[in-house]
């Protein structure tokens, strides 16, 4: 089997790479297994691409700690910026052919892939600047003593990522840690690993050295398991559901006590009072709900509604809605593609099944769109009470609930009542208001008169079972770096 396969999109045709990118170097599996990527506008295989195992992630691992003693070690920061940078440049330039590669392999619109690329390219420019301004700090204790601190890499780090932002994703992941000296070993979610294996082809023109950057196509319970049971894995960080969260952080602790950390679930809400300005906050829930097919770890999914615009609301968020376009992720007009995989649309459906039998009110679909692909039709739900399922639980589908509230005690205490807390919203024109219900929500991010605002400069990560540690900004260089002090002693022997 060729490792690299011509690839027809309706927008272009590029060379696909298909194998491990491990060393530098583009191989196959050991145990020589692959499997096949899904189209999920379609149904149908995409191509096959090699499958890593336990051995192709021990090798991929000592790859990567030859090169973080080796050669990255050596390599200064500055030129580590330049490199970050260059890559920067080349995601700009091949914009069009990532975004392609996202909308076959996920089904995201190309017009929304192209603004996925554009953050990507963002995120590692950011990165690029912070590589040479890591520094430690001079702490004065005692005239007899100089201390000082250096932020040390962390060493190897493990990368797991999901399969609804792809080439978003390895930005994040990558950026931050190139930028500090670490060297990585990412693994793709088995729905997406096409975008990433371009991007390594990338890595290569940027000059990044051999064996900094390994990129590996396989499944979770497989080579993401062996990564984060690896005894000489530094460091883990995970993108993805709450359970395999709970999962990589037991096997952390089972093996090397690797530093752990998590991007997770939530169930976001999103406030309406009776002083916003409607047609904004009606455009804003909609993007909040239904951006990405409602696949965000942040959706706006639980909508509450002050009473004296509930009705209006209703009424408007509904016409809203009807304008999504839903359909071929390559047509110029299409707003919402396909769910990612027929097991996620399995899911939704489930959930939306689940609204109906507890006896809430469908306002709008329902229903799967179309014949062929794995569409949904945008999903509103209303006479929703707190403990139903579709309450309580991550749809991760265009699905979204919307509820009454009176005043601000009471919704500030329903949209606390999650065992996440990644993202919350609010619409008001009222400063006051703003910054009060701002305050009172246990969420990472709180977004006011906006939804889904992400920058790579300001930081993300989840309160409570949304996660562990913050991606994204300065705050992210912690994650990636160690503490050392030193402490040098100018005076002679204390103890005789
Ligand atoms: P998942 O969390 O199982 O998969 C995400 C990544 O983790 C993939 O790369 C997968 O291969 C890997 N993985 C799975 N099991 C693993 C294990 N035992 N050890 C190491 N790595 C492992 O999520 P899945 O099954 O694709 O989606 C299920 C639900 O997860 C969704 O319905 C959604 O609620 C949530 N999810 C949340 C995401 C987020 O952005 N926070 C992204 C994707 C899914
Ligand atoms: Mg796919």
């Amino acid at each position: 089997m060729s490792l690299t396969a011509k690839i027809e999109t309706p927008s272009i045709t590029y060379e696909q790479p298909l194998g491990l990118y491990i060393d530098g170097k583009w191989v196959k599996s050991v145990e020589g297994k692959t499997f096949e990527t899904i189209n999920p506008t379609n149904e149908k295989p995409i191509i096959s691409v090699q499958e890593a195992g336990p051995e192709d992630v021990d090798i991929a691992v000592k790859a990567a700690r030859k090169a973080f003693n080796g050669v990255w070690a050596k390599t200064d920061p500055s030129t580590r910026g330049v490199m970050l940078s260059k890559l920067a440049d080349l995601f700009d330039e091949h914009v069009d052919t990532l975004a392609a590669i996202e909308s076959l392999d996920n089904g995201k619109a190309l017009s929304m892939a192209k603004v996925d690329v554009g953050l990507a390219s963002g995120c590692l420019r950011y990165y690029a600047g912070w590589a040479d301004k890591i520094h430690g700090k001079v702490i004065d204790t005692d005239h007899e003593t100089f201390n000082y601190t250096r932020h040390e890499p962390v060493g190897v780090c493990g990368q797991i990522i999901p399969w609804n932002f792809p080439i978003l994703m390895w930005a994040w992941k990558i950026g931050p840690a190139l930028a500090t000296g670490n060297t990585v070993v990412l693994k793709t979610a088995e729905q997406t690993p096409l975008s990433a294996l371009y991007a390594a082809t990338l890595c290569e023109k940027a000059g990044i050295p051999a064996g900094v950057v390994n990129i590996i196509s396989g499944f979770g319970k497989t080579a993401g398991a062996a990564i984060a049971s690896h005894m000489d894995v530094d460091k883990v960080a995970f993108t993805g559901s709450t359970i395999t969260g709970r999962t990589i952080l037991q096997a952390a602790a089972k093996s090397n006590l690797k530093k752990v950390t998590l991007e997770l679930g939530g169930k976001s809400p999103n406030i309406v009072f009776n002083d916003a300005n409607i047609e904004d906050a009606i455009s804003w829930v909609n993007f909040g709900i239904f951006f990405n097919h409602g696949q965000c770890c942040c959706a706006g999914s639980r909508i509450y509604v002050q009473s004296g615009i509930y009705d209006k609301f209703i009424e408007a968020f509904k016409a809203r809605t009807a304008k999504n376009v839903v359909g071929d992720p390559f047509a110029a007009d299409t707003f919402q593609g396909p769910q990612v995989s027929k097991l996620q649309y399995d899911r939704i459906m489930g959930y939306i099944q689940s609204g109906k039998e507890s006896g809430a009110k469908v306002e709008t679909g329902g229903e799967r769109h179309g014949t062929e692909g794995y569409f949904i039709q945008p999903t509103i739900f209303s006479g929703v009470s707190e403990d139903m399922k579709i309450m309580q639980e991550e749809i991760f589908g265009p699905v979204c609930t919307i509820s009454k509230f009176e005043t601000e005690d009471e919704v500030i205490k329903r949209g606390n009542e999650t065992t996440y807390g990644l993202a919350a919203a609010l619409h008001t024109t009222d400063l006051n208001t703003a910054i009060r219900v701002s305050n009172s929500l246990k969420a990472g991010t709180v977004w006011v008169n906006c939804y889904n605002m992400l920058s790579y400069q300001v930081p993300f990560g989840g309160f409570k079972e949304s996660g562990i540690g913050r991606e994204l900004g300065k705050y992210a260089l912690a994650n990636y770096t160690q503490v050392k002090s030193v402490r040098i002693r100018l005076g002679g022997a204390l103890f005789g």
